[in-house]
């Protein structure tokens, strides 16, 4: 059986993962992401020993990478990514011809989206909003059980629609954008100006579980902001459900109560309809790699060649 290969590759880290048929995760490989202002080879060259890692010496049918970036409709080239190096690349060509082996590209959230989809939280819906905070904001519309694609390939974009005016500026060269306030970023950044150490988002998380007040203080102000940005998505689209994704999604309650009530109080008309559920990714920080790799399956299921 060829091996089936998602790898996400984020702002902060490259996950390469080995995906079964039924969407379980087999394997993992892992490296840092080594930043936005070098040069994109260094990226790729991340990403190719995170997946040589992952394939060993076995067959490897096909190999899809979740990118933190605007991806064009074909699913060829990433036009623009505010994290990441790449400016108009065609990077999926440019891979499969590095790994000898069929590659597919597609968006990092649209990829989480389409494994919640398939494998998780989504379920039944037929509508869903998904929000995945990591470095930045991702986000995908789920509409009749396909991923909205919009006209160049880049809908979905909820990181970079303005909340401030004037506000934070923003690695896109915008400047207020939603992921300045809702993201691992922010509620470092929120911890940090309270004269805190540098944490990473995990230790804010543990902090906070042990009853930390900064911490606790920075999950209401990033859990109210993904509430508030959660209530111009639902006015907007009306879906069944929200999936908040990402690595940030695993503090879990401590990020979501606070949404949940930001949510009720921000949207539109919420006495006079169903305001829907805003539960967590049900594959967790590793739905983007299990969504590629399942893209890969599915465009390359007969096909078998060696990495
Ligand atoms: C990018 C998106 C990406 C998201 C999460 C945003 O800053 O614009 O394309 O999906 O970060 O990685
Ligand atoms: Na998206
Ligand atoms: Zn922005």
């Amino acid at each position: 059986m060829p091996l089936f290969i998602g790898v996400d590759i984020g702002g902060t880290k490259v996950l390469a993962t080995a995906v079964s048929s039924t969407g379980r995760v087999l394997r993992t490989a892992t490296r840092t992401t080594p930043g936005r202002r070098v040069e994109a080879r260094l990226v790729e060259d991340a990403l190719t020993e995170a997946v040589q890692e992952i394939a060993g010496v076995r067959r490897v049918g096909a190999i899809g990478i979740a990118a933190a970036g605007f991806v064009d409709a074909q699913g060829e080239r990433v036009r623009f990514a505010p994290h990441l190096p790449w400016r108009d690349e065609g990077v999926r060509a440019r891979l499969a011809e590095r790994w000898s082996a069929p590659v597919v590209l597609d968006n990092d959230a649209n990829c989480a989206a389409r494994a919640e989809l398939t494998y998780g939280a989504v379920g039944d819906a037929g509508s869903a909003v998904m929000v995945t905070l990591g470095t930045g904001i991702g986000g995908a519309l789920i509409l009749d059980g396909e991923v909205l694609r919009g006209y160049n390939g880049m809908a979905g974009e909820f990181g970079h629609t303005q909340v401030v005016p004037g506000g934070r500026s923003c690695e896109c060269g915008g400047t207020g954008c939603w992921e300045q306030y809702c993201s691992g970023n922010a509620l470092t950044r929120f911890v940090r100006d309270q004269g805190i150490a540098d944490l990473a988002g995990p230790a804010i998380t543990a902090a906070a579980e042990a009853g930390d007040q900064v911490a606790l203080a920075a999950f209401d102000e990033v859990g109210s902001w993904l509430g508030v940005g959660v209530a111009n998505l639902v006015a907007s689209f009306d879906p069944e459900i929200v999936v908040i994704g990402g690595g940030l999604s695993a503090a879990g309650d401590l990020l979501l109560e606070p949404a949940r009530r930001a949510l009720r109080e921000s949207l539109v008309g919420a006495e006079h309809r169903t305001v829907p559920p805003v539960v967590r990714a049900a594959l967790g920080p590793e739905a983007g790699a299990i969504g590629a790799a399942d893209l890969a399956r599915q465009r390359f299921r007969s096909a078998g060649t060696r990495a």
